[in-house]
């Protein structure tokens, strides 16, 4: 299995060709098909459903967000399984997700078979859009797990449950990017050295910061636009 790279492509057969028991980690932030209570909000791009504006000069729309939510259930089964097959016993297992997915995805990943241990959080800090008379939605959360048994002797310190970081314009690459230092945090539950697998790279983030930090790491991207923002983050290393 090549390592250090970054596929252009749907992920499902890219997956499908990832060898049994190979993987260290799964760390990934899939299209979370949010952004609305019923389909005709969900089916909108995602510059509407997720930027103050709904509209962005800085960054291109992505597909893939628009499902309804049997079918973004389904389709998180069919990459979640093929995932599933590829991790090593006990290996972590992180996916971000929206307040609204939450539910949805503790059941997509417990449905593919993995044990689910935990919900972990990332605060995005009041720089976030304010709502009157309501709680400001700040937080994005990772629901993470491992497949089957988690050894507690990993070479993994203690990590803390929640990472408080603002999102940084020259740090964002994607309409909904990650900040580097988010991803540098939720990697450290890869052990060390270890490959960590992103099939939805978007711009790399989870990969740059597999990067820095010494790990092996492979990754997926549809979107010929995104793929390529990441590979050039990467290969500026
Ligand atoms: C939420 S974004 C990831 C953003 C990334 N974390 C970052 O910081 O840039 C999800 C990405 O998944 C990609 N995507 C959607 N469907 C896909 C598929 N079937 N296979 C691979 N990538 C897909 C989209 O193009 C989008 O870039």
């Amino acid at each position: 299995m090549k390592t250090n790279y970054l596929h252009q492509g749907d992920c499902l057969p890219f997956l499908e060709g990832l060898p049994d028991s190979a993987i260290d980690a799964l760390i990934t932030d899939p299209p979370y098909a949010s952004g609305g209570l019923h389909i005709g909000a969900r089916q909108q791009s995602p510059t509407i459903k997720y930027t103050s504006s709904g509209r962005n000069q800085l960054h291109s729309d992505f597909t893939g967000d628009h499902r309804d939510q049997r079918s973004h259930l389904r389709w998180m089964l069919l990459w979640l399984s093929e995932c599933f097959r590829a991790l090593k016993p006990g290996a972590p297992i992180c996916l971000f997700t929206d307040w609204r997915q939450l539910p949805t995805t503790t059941d997509a990943l417990q449905a593919a078979g993995f044990t689910w241990r935990g919900i972990a959080v990332w605060d995005k800090t009041e720089g976030v859009r304010p709502q009157m008379g309501r709680f400001r939605a700040q937080c994005e959360y990772v629901v993470w797990g491992s497949k089957g048994d988690m050894p507690i002797k990993r070479d993994v310190g203690v990590l803390p449950g929640a990472i408080r970081q603002v999102i940084k314009q020259t740090d964002k690459h994607h309409i909904t990017g990650k900040p580097t230092e988010v991803m540098r945090h939720f990697n450290r539950i890869c052990k060390p050295g270890g490959i960590i697998l992103d099939p939805f790279a978007g711009s790399g983030s989870t990969l740059v910061a597999a990067q820095m930090d010494g790990y092996e790491w492979i990754g997926c991207e549809l979107s010929d636009h995104y793929h390529e923002i990441a590979q050039a983050r990467l290969n500026g290393l």
